[in-house]
């Protein structure tokens, strides 16, 4: 496609006026189509997947939505595991950090060496998104979007209201919380679910313990320094953040608390940034609705989370169709068009300063810290970029019976020291 019809597309995309492929829909274009498997269900989620369907459809590509509903890709896991085992995997899936390179070592994931050289992803891409998609040699997936886990967002209007100054450290976030709490307000939005647990958890413990012991605790994952005191201070600070969920706090889906936002029942959540995509989609504005600050302790670091699609083998034989699919998520009118609508920000470091300029506050205080190499940039367990399926999960609930079953921190930080090491 000339580089001017793919800007026109781009152009009525964004003005929402491409013929947006809803999932199995008839395309407008004969095209081959390819299986999506994927988690993005929710209205902001669906959203983004929406209109990448419609700009990959303008590139010849069409999208066969194969959604598996589940915050944090839970589900979408295990059902893509089952379709493997039954000889049916899809054509391409939301397939992100460790769960990519098991697939891979199992020979299930297309190489991409040669879009990565045609579209000179070595040149364009971030180095540490570069790195997460390169496995022994080969270019695994196609990178879409990175997310920032340590964000909190807070509604601008009900800080307005009381005066309140936005909650860059812990005392003003007490001093708003108590303000909120006094006034029938909850200060911040909660779910129980283990993995919104560990989400949070993570944004804590990078400022708590800061970023040379995250390091060990996260990606050396170190048993003992698990057991170091700062971990208590942040598993307290834990425990301390989920007593201003105001009622009994109960696992619910993570776009509960975004909704509470909207609804101004809620005045803050700690959440990854797609919780600023879901307020958009339901018509909130970013900067004078809501708007996004690091969590305390952890401003001019980046808690990051990369979305990525793989590509997978079957008996289909796309490979042609994968790597133009591929090529297009990448395409730097795709990634501006589908990250300002997900919450994410482009894997480019080629963006222009327009482009920057037309970003949100969240979305552009995520992209330049992340383009920073002054910043200190930290994977997420919680989603993938570290450790594995098994070590996350065992980690979340220790984290979800610290919580719930009320234990001591001590025993949990043993608890923590082990599970971390599962696989
Ligand atoms: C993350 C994923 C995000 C978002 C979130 C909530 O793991 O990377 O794109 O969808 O789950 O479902």
């Amino acid at each position: 496609m000339k580089a001017r019809d793919f800007w026109v597309v781009v152009f009525l995309a964004s003005a929402g006026l491409l013929p947006v492929v809803q999932g199995t829909g008839l395309a407008q274009t004969p095209s081959a189509s390819l299986d999506v498997l994927h988690w993005w269900t929710s209205v902001g989620e669906r959203r983004a997947a929406d209109q990448l369907g419609a700009l990959l459809l303008h590139a010849g590509v069409q999208w066969n939505d194969a959604a598996i509903p589940g915050g944090g890709g839970m589900a979408a896991v295990k059902v893509l595991k089952s379709r493997v085992l039954m000889g049916d995997p899809p054509d391409v899936a939301q397939l992100i950090g460790s769960t990519l390179t098991e697939w891979a070592d199992v020979g299930l994931v297309v190489p991409l060496n040669a879009v990565s050289v045609r579209q000179r992803w070595p040149q364009v891409l971030f180095p540490i998104v570069l790195d997460l998609v390169s496995y022994k040699g080969n270019v695994i997936a196609a990178p879409l979007g990175i997310h920032r886990i340590n964000t909190l967002l807070y509604h601008r209007g009900l800080f307005a209201r009381f005066g309140l100054k936005p909650p860059r450290t812990w005392a003003d976030f007490e001093t708003a919380a108590r303000k909120f709490s006094a006034a029938g307000i909850k200060p911040l939005a909660w779910s129980d679910e283990p993995w919104q647990i560990a989400t949070v958890f993570e944004s804590v413990l990078l400022g708590e313990v800061g970023p040379a012991l995250y390091q060990e605790l996260m990606v050396q994952r170190k048993s003992a320094a698990w057991l170091d005191p700062r971990v208590d201070k942040a598993l307290q600070r834990l425990r301390w953040l989920r007593s201003f969920s105001g009622n009994v706090p109960s696992e619910r889906a993570w776009t509960a608390s975004a909704r509470e936002l909207m609804d101004s029942t809620a005045a803050m959540v700690i959440m990854g940034d797609w919780a600023s995509g879901e307020l958009m989609a339901w018509g909130a504005s970013p900067n004078t609705d809501f708007a996004c600050v690091a969590v305390p302790g952890t401003a001019h670091m980046h808690l990051y989370s990369v979305d990525t699609l793989a590509m997978l083998v079957n008996g289909r034989h796309h490979a042609a169709l994968q790597e133009k699919m591929a090529e297009s998520l990448v395409d730097m009118p795709v990634q501006l068009t589908y990250n300002r609508i997900k919450g994410s920000v482009p894997v480019r470091r080629d963006i222009s300063a327009v482009s920057l300029n037309a970003m949100d506050g969240c979305a552009r205080d995520s992209w330049e810290t992340f383009a920073d190499t002054g910043a200190s940039h930290h994977p997420s367990l919680a989603h993938r970029m570290v450790a594995d399926e098994a070590a996350k999960d065992a980690v979340a609930h220790a984290l979800w019976r610290y919580l719930t079953d009320d234990l001591d921190a001590a025993l949990t930080q043993k608890r923590l020291a082990v599970a971390i090491r599962a696989s």
